[in-house]
């Protein structure tokens, strides 16, 4: 390995020491902006600023940025199922995906959906023994793992629901096996905590 490789290394490894330390990077400007701009058609079902107010289509708004990409180019390869939305990230470049994620990653989420108190609770008990590992305990998640917090009720059913039918809308491994045993009610009263957490 030759002097000034090592030394591009050095600088990555210092670059990406200092990224880890911060969650959230400073934003850059110009980048926020052009995210904002390329976000302006999605607030006709995602709401201003990605605070959803239907209960079928999810917030945007504070979801993690990797994750956010990372949905983007699931529906572009297929390997998530939503006719809609597999046509519209198709058309948008991987540059405005980019800075899209990045945009509504930086919103608060303003719109809280309605949650049963009964049922939440019931939801909090699983969630704490089944659910906690991953999500976390305020269930923000972590840079893969999404935010589940003030989501949509009827969008964290459906999720949950296709998960565990294994229709092929959704594909994860590990989210079908965590859903498994689940019954219709327990997907609800999941749905209703998650939504009520702040
Ligand atoms: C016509 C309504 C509509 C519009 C406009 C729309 N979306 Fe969506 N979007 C949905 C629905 C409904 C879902 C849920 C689909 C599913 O369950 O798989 C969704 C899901 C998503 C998800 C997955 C979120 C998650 O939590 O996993 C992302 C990311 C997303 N949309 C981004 C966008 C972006 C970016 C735009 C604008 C360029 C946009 N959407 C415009 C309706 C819409
Ligand atoms: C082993 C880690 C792990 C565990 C445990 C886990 N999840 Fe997940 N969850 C994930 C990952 C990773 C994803 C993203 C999967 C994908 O790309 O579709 C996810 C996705 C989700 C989504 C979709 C969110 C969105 O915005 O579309 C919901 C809802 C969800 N999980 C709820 C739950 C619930 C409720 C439990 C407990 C019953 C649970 N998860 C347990 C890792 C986990």
């Amino acid at each position: 390995m030759n002097k000034p490789t090592l030394a591009a290394l050095a600088a990555l490894l210092l670059l990406t020491s200092a990224h880890a330390a911060d969650p959230k990077p400073a934003v850059n400007d110009t980048i926020l902006k052009n995210g904002q701009k390329s976000a302006q058609f999605c607030r006709h079902c995602h709401g201003v600023g990605g605070s959803s107010v239907r209960d079928d289509t999810p917030n945007l708004a504070g979801q993690n940025e990797a994750y956010l990409l990372a949905q983007m180019n699931k529906f572009v390869s297929g390997q998530r199922k939503n006719e809609f939305m597999e046509g519209l990230i198709k058309a948008l470049t991987p540059e405005e995906r980019k800075n899209i994620a990045m945009y509504f990653s930086r919103q608060e989420v303003l719109a809280r959906p309605a949650s049963n108190a009964a049922q939440a609770a019931a939801g909090k008990r699983l969630y704490d023994s089944l659910c906690v590992s991953c999500h976390g305990a305020n269930a923000y998640g972590t840079e893969k793992v999404p935010r589940l917090a003030s989501q949509q009720v009827g969008y964290l059913k459906d999720s949950l629901t296709r998960y565990r039918n294994g229709g092929g809308e959704r594909i994860d491994p590990l989210m079908a096996a965590y859903t498994r045993n689940l019954k219709d009610a327990d997907i609800a009263n999941l749905a209703a905590y998650l939504a009520s957490m702040r």
